[in-house]
């Protein structure tokens, strides 16, 4: 059976979040946001282990070597997600092969359901290049104008909405980011560096309710999401 460990990139400031302590380490419910995230990976079976990037000298990492039974390694993240997320891909254990696949997850995304995690597996270890869970655009879009009016409307169709976990071999996967990287573009996610390459990873739809935490206001809905789970 293939090996499956995740990247869990934790090693970003929350500026839009705000505040002193960064938002994957805010309590909820007793525990770190980044332990509901964990828990959420460490849920399926097949998840055998995380690598977690944090910030150097990060004094809020709480310092696990492991959680549900399951080992977590950290490593010295970036300055930009990417690097945070090579660093955890080298960080992982040697005996990940290079065509094992890897699940990138962000930190900040603690609402991970067990059911779209099966179905993200399901479907992207059964395609050759990977998966992304990501859901369809909803709303009408805009384009704005220098003076906030609108300049256009924007057709929606096959438009989506990238989330995470996002599945990729690891080789391809740090190939694909060191090339971002070497030519100097920015990719906001794995898929994108992937996307460079030529390769045309699989969308595999999944619930709004994975949501990232970016502003208190998220963090006030996955606390109040938690509660109603625990009812
Ligand atoms: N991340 C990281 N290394 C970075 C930047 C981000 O590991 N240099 C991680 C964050 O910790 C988070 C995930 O990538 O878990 C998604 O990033 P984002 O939500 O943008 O978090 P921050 O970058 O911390 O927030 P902000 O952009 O508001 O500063
Ligand atoms: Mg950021």
């Amino acid at each position: 059976m293939a090996r499956l460990w995740a990247v869990v990139p934790a090693a970003g400031r929350g500026t839009r979040f705000g505040g002193e302590l960064p938002k994957q380490y805010l309590p909820v419910e007793g525990a770190p946001l980044i332990a509901h995230t964990l828990a959420a990976l460490f849920a399926h079976d097949a998840v055998e282990g995380a690598v977690v990037p944090v910030s150097e000298n990060d004094a809020d990492w709480p310092r696990w070597t492991e959680l549900a039974g399951k080992p977590v390694l950290a490593c010295v993240g970036g300055a930009s997600r990417a690097a945070s997320v090579l660093a955890g891909l080298h960080a992982l254990p040697d005996d990940v092969r290079p065509d094992d696949f890897v699940l990138v997850h962000d930190a900040a995304r603690p609402n991970l359901s067990l059911a779209d995690l099966t179905q993200l597996l399901e479907r992207g270890r059964n395609d050759p290049v990977g998966a992304i869970l990501a859901a369809p655009v909803r709303d009408t879009l805009k384009r704005a104008g220098d003076d906030g009016g609108i300049d256009a409307t924007e057709p929606r169709e096959r438009l989506w909405r990238a989330f995470t976990p996002q599945l990729f071999r690891r080789l391809q996967l740090t190939r694909a980011l060191e090339s971002a990287t070497t030519d100097g573009v920015e990719v906001t996610d794995e898929a994108m560096a992937m996307e460079r390459q030529g390769l045309r990873p699989l969308l595999v739809e999944g619930s709004e309710s994975n949501f990232k935490i970016t502003t208190p206001a998220d963090l006030a809905r996955f606390a109040y999401e938690l509660a109603q789970r625990h009812r």
